[in-house]
């Protein structure tokens, strides 16, 4: 019966903060999750470690497994999203948002002013999550990504001041 119950139990608001090395192996699956060209374990690893990135995670509670990442890579006073992404069952409660808010505020709380971001033409979720959040477009490359299925995509480049 436990099980049963603990199925129709609402998840636990996420908990921020900032990614570590040893969060590499969770963010490659929620990635690779959610993009049909995953990057893998070693990938961000490597991407942690450099010193122009900044990573957040959400977690189920303090010590909780990540459900939802964002990481920013860029040269102060400018960075640019690079990735972001939550667990696929996690959708659409506010984790997006709340993983913006808070690398938002650390990155504002560094000096950074703007942030920069890429996202395809059809990710509406994205898209709409960007525009709820402050972002403006300020560009449009035809032909920058090819779909999963292989079909053309053009990238919206948004921008937002933090500062
Ligand atoms: C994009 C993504 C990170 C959004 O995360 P999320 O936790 O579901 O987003 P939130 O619940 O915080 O929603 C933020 C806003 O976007 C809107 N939104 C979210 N999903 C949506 C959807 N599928 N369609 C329309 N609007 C959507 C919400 O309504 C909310 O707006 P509101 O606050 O005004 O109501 C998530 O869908 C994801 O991981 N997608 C796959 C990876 C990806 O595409 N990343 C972006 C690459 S550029």
């Amino acid at each position: 019966m436990s099980g049963l119950f603990s199925f129709f139990r609402p998840a636990p608001p996420p908990a921020l903060r900032a990614a570590t090395a040893e969060d590499a192996p969770a963010l490659a699956a929620l990635h690779a999750a959610s993009f049909h060209l995953p990057w893998d374990t070693a990938e961000f690893e490597r991407l942690l470690a450099d010193r122009l990135s900044r990573g957040v995670v959400a977690t189920d509670g303090p010590r909780g497994e990540p459900v939802g990442f964002l990481l920013a890579r860029g040269v102060w006073p400018e960075t640019e999203i690079l990735s972001i992404a939550v667990a696929p069952r996690r959708r659409g409660h506010g984790i997006g948002r709340q993983l913006i808010d808070h690398a938002f505020g650390r990155l504002a709380a560094e000096g950074f002013t703007t942030v920069f971001l890429e996202v395809e033409d059809g990710n509406i979720a994205a898209r709409t999550l960007y525009e709820r959040t402050g972002f403006r477009e300020i560009g449009r490359r035809e032909g920058y990504y090819r779909t999963a299925s292989g079909v053309p995509a053009a990238a919206i480049a948004m921008r937002r001041d933090i500062a």
